[in-house]
């Protein structure tokens, strides 16, 4: 699956990580170019790079990261032709389904591949894939992208309505995947397919509660057991390192000190203006010059006190704008915080499962001792209640 080299090579397929929301995959072509808004850049310059290497860009407009593939990358960067299960919902469904090295696995429908990619790396080269698709576009995409990825030998994609037709194969799965819309359709069908010599499992994936009743009427009937069902959430948080925010006493100090500021101006601005109007008075005895006097000291009292409100204003926004700064008060220190995103990846549907318990196949001998000792049993328990 993919390239196991150190180095790029032409013809591998890479994942180009942009930014945490552009992660695109492509297949290094000599001769192409990739164009971004971060710059162009030749796929030839790619060839002999270490995977994970950091590319400035042609153009000097930036740089890119250049990933091998993996299954999970491959979630977050594949072409989408259809709603795709999310990395919390693959791994839970792995677990579950109990999908491990050697597993024979029956999946359906294939849409985008996302499960597919993932299983596929867990069952290895000694296990096996049957997907079925049966939109004919998608199937013939989906082949493509198994072939060049390298994973024909473990996955046989199979174009086929399997609510209608069945799976291709009898008593070989370990698992049974169903994402479709109508699952309980395929019940049957995947208990078919389901071995039963040993346990086994299913799994079925619904967006709405109504699909799950319908599931779990249907594998109740068709002889499951330990039906059970959950929905996996995921809920990614966004961490950040902000400056410590100041105590509050430490806050209520700074403010009463800059009111004691204001308060001392202002009394010293009325302190200046007496002085001066009292100097004035005793240097002309003219009323009408004392009247004019008056006039100017109440129209500069009057401008006095716009300016204090104007300060007013100003000392609210300080605090407002720029009190985390001021009040850390050079404090390096700082504190990571987080708060949920508000995307959710990984939303989920309802996942429900079931065990189909291996059938007992007991030869006539062993029936006949099992009755033996059944029978024995009885009558040493009666002879002990006489
Ligand atoms: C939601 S997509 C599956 C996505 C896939 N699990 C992934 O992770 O990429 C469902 C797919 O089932 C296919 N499908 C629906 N009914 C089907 C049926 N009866 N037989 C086969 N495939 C079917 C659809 O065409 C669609 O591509």
């Amino acid at each position: 699956m993919w390239s196991s080299s150190n180095k790029i090579a032409a013809g591998d397929v890479v994942i180009t990580w942009l930014t945490r929301d552009v992660i695109q995959p492509f297949v290094v072509t000599p001769g192409k170019d990739l164009n971004s808004r971060y710059g162009y850049y030749r796929h030839s310059d790619l060839i002999g790079q270490p995977y994970g290497s950091k590319i400035g860009s042609r153009n000097g407009k930036g740089f890119i990261h250049i990933l091998r593939p993996t299954p999970e990358l491959w979630t977050l960067a594949l072409p989408h032709r259809t709603q795709i299960l999310y990395l919390a919902d693959i791994a839970f469904i792995t677990s579950w389904l109990n999908i491990r090295p050697g597993s024979v696995v029956v999946e359906a429908g294939t849409g985008s591949g996302s499960f597919t990619h993932s299983i596929t790396r867990t069952v290895g080269r000694n296990g096996k894939v049957f997907s079925y698709e049966f939109h004919e576009a998608r199937a013939a995409k989906a082949r493509d992208e198994f072939e060049t990825h390298g994973m024909s030998d473990v996955v046989t994609l199979t174009h086929r309505n399997v609510c209608k037709d069945g799976f291709t194969v009898e008593n070989v799965a370990d698992a049974v995947f169903l994402d479709l819309p109508a699952p309980w359709d395929a019940i049957d069908h995947a208990k078919s397919a389901l071995r039963k010599d040993r346990t086994a499992r299913i799994c079925c994936f619904s967006p709405c509660m109504e699909q799950v009743l319908r599931t779990v009427t249907s594998l109740n009937e068709t002889g499951f057991t330990d039906i059970t069902m959950y929905e996996t959430l995921i809920r990614p948080h966004e961490v950040n390192q902000l400056p410590v925010l100041p105590s509050i006493a430490v806050a209520s100090e700074k403010l009463k000190k800059s009111e004691r500021k204001r308060e001392d101006k202002r009394l010293r601005q009325i302190a200046q203006a007496r002085a001066k109007h009292t100097e004035k008075r005793k240097r002309s005895d003219d009323e009408g010059a004392d009247a004019e006097e008056d006039r100017m000291e109440r129209k500069k009292t009057k401008t006095r006190n716009g300016t204090d409100e104007g300060e007013a204003t100003t000392q609210n926004a300080w605090v407002s704008a720029t009190t985390p700064d001021s009040l850390a008060g050079g404090d390096a220190s700082t504190q990571v915080v987080s708060r949920v995103m508000p995307e959710v990846r990984g939303h989920t549907s309802f996942l429900t499962f079931a065990v189909l318990l291996p059938r007992v196949q007991a030869s006539a001998p062993d029936i006949e001792s099992a009755l033996q000792r059944d029978r024995s049993d009885l009558s040493s328990g009666l002879s002990q209640c006489d």
